[in-house]
């Protein structure tokens, strides 16, 4: 029986636990505070991603500090190797994910949006996360107009004003979270495939509209963090029944240093 998941505050990293065959684990962090000291950042990151920081500006260059830094310290904790010698590329399609060289089958994608960075692991296959902040104002009739299947957007017509925005966030962030999984990203049309239905629902392909072979099942849920950010995932094959942890990047940075010096 599918459970909601609820989040859980962890006190620990290694309270996380392992990521055990067939486990997804889904991570809020908020990365809006300072950062963490220069020298505690250089520990983490590569050279590259130090040289890319240097190309930014100030306000960009923190936060992408801040992300690098808790996508690398979590990824140490799951391979249990030094944070700064995981080698991350990028796919051509620009998704990032692991150097084979790690010989772990582990997946990983991240979305940014607001002041916090969400971010999934799965050892089940693939995996695409997306999150948006809730409260920013915009024309949703029209974008879900462009954006959504005929059958959605006859939902979408039918809800009260109220509940309009929250139905455009769910549907928006599944079905980017569903083209992060494949890789894709928004080069695809985004209502050529249907993402409605109960948590977690198996996406619908419309065949001629993807242009893309698809040849396994999705599915997509929602994480029901924060009431401010609406946040989704997506997974091939059966759905899985994520954990949840939300966090800071001081805390976790202040964490990994007090427990590996
Ligand atoms: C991937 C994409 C959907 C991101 O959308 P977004 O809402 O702006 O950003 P999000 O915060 O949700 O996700 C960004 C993260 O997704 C990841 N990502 C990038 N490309 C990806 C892809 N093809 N598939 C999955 N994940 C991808 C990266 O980790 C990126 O963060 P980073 O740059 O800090 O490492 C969007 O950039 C896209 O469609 N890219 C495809 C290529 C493209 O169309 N480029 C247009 C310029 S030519």
């Amino acid at each position: 029986m599918w459970r909601i998941p609820v989040p859980e505050i962890v006190h620990s990293i290694a309270a996380a636990g392992e990521l055990g065959a067939g486990d997804v684990h889904l991570w809020l962090v908020d990365v809006s505070g300072q950062s963490p000291p220069l020298h505690t950042t250089a520990d983490f990151l590569s050279a590259f991603e130090l040289a890319r920081a240097e190309t930014l500006p100030t306000g960009k260059r923190d936060r992408y500090l801040r992300i690098r830094t808790v996508l690398r310290l979590l990824l140490a904790h799951y391979l249990r190797i030094p944070p700064r010698s995981i080698v991350i590329r990028n796919e051509p399609n620009g998704k990032p994910t692991l150097a084979t060289r790690h010989h772990m089958d582990i997946r990983f994608n991240l979305s940014h949006t607001g002041g916090v960075v969400l971010l999934g692991f799965s050892r089940a296959g693939d995996i695409g996360v997306d999150a948006e902040r809730r409260n920013r104002p915009a024309d949703f009739p029209k974008i879900a107009r462009r954006i959504f299947s005929d059958n959605e957007y006859a939902c979408f017509e039918q809800l009260p004003d109220a509940q309009q925005r929250s139905f455009f966030y769910m549907v928006w962030t599944r079905k980017e979270a569903l083209l992060k999984g494949i890789g894709r990203g928004l080069r695809v049309p985004m209502n050529a495939f249907e993402v409605t239905g109960p948590t977690p629902s198996p996406a619908r392909f419309q065949s001629g509209m993807l242009r893309i072979p698809v040849h396994d099942e999705w599915y997509v849920g929602d994480a029901a963090f924060d009431s401010d950010y609406c946040c989704a995932y997506a997974l091939p094959g059966l759905p899985a029944d994520p954990r949840l942890f939300q966090r800071s990047e001081g805390e976790l940075c202040s964490e990994w240093r007090h427990t590996h010096g």
